[in-house]
């Protein structure tokens, strides 16, 4: 990029973030289910369910059991949000990026060297041994939202490179595709002391830069691993149960939500579940993944 092109990238991105600051945006609204499939009622956490996805095979995730499909109900609408100021917001993008790879790459660096001094959450800031950003492909199709960064993401500065992480891996790796090709991200870009959940000031605080990074990356897709992820991104109060199985809209992007990795170490029968709900991402894609594991 020129030089000028650089400040503009800049000036554009710094504006972005201040813009949405001012209009005291933390949340954006504008959730619409765009899809379904039936699922069955999900007790979060302890007690998943089962998607009822058209021809679900086994899960190549791990060596679970066949599960039988349970017999269907009808989704569950997600929560309205109250009224509020933020109410006629809209999610900033809805038209595609026509940046280019290393152009994205800028803004995201940019907006990552923002983070590196933020200092909105005290406790964090001065718990924190750096914060994590996000890592992966700045024009990537498909966005991975966590929770927050823990022991081990807080000593290297990456997203996922704990135990919940490498089962991550296992999960893009089942689905065909490099962990390099994805965007990863959380709600939080820092660790919460003790692996507490994020604090909805926490998740407030840090929302614009999430949304930079949307913005930036402009995704077509984007996952929600379990229900931080899931309630934080489309403002919901569903257990993450019920909010699988079926797609949500967040500006461009088609979202779909699913368990979080750590609750798979704990629960691997869950893991079948996520194996569906990647089926099912998967085939809105135009691939068929059941026939790669063939
Ligand atoms: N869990 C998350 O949600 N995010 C990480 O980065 C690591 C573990």
């Amino acid at each position: 990029m020129s030089e000028p092109d650089q400040r503009r990238t800049q000036r554009a991105v710094r504006q972005l973030l201040e813009s949405w600051q001012r209009a005291g945006v933390t949340h954006v609204k504008q959730v619409e289910q765009t899809a379904s499939v039936a699922i069955v009622p999900a007790e979060e956490p302890s007690a998943p369910s089962t998607v009822s996805t058209p021809n679900a095979s086994t899960a190549p995730v791990e060596t679970d059991p066949q599960e039988t499909v349970a017999a269907a109900v009808t989704p569950s609408q997600i929560q309205q949000e109250p009224e509020d100021s933020r109410k006629d917001m809209s999610v900033p993008r809805t038209t595609k990026s026509k940046l280019n790879k290393g152009d994205r790459q800028e803004q995201l660096d940019i907006v990552a060297a923002e983070v590196s001094q933020c200092q909105k959450c005290p406790e964090l800031a001065s718990t924190r041994t750096q914060t994590v950003f996000g890592v992966g492909n700045p024009r990537a199709k498909i966005m991975f939202v966590g929770e927050a960064p823990g022991a081990d993401e807080d000593k290297q500065g990456e997203p996922f490179v704990g135990r919940a992480g490498k089962l991550l891996d296992k999960i893009i790796e089942a689905c065909q595709m490099k962990r390099s090709e994805i965007y990863i991200a959380n709600i939080l870009r820092c660790r919460p002391p003790g692996n507490r959940n994020p604090s909805d000031q926490e998740a407030a605080n840090c929302r614009g830069y999430l949304d930079a990074q949307i913005e930036i990356v402009d995704p077509d897709y984007i996952v929600c691993w379990g229900s931080v992820a899931a309630k934080n991104l489309l403002h919901s109060e569903l257990p993450i149960g019920k909010m699988r199985g079926k797609f949500y809209e967040y500006g461009r992007a088609r979202v779909l939500c699913t368990y979080h990795p750590s609750y798979l170490l704990r629960n691997p029968s869950a893991k079948k579940n996520v194996w569906d709900d990647m089926i099912y991402l998967f085939q809105d894609m135009g691939i068929d993944l059941k026939a790669t594991q063939k």
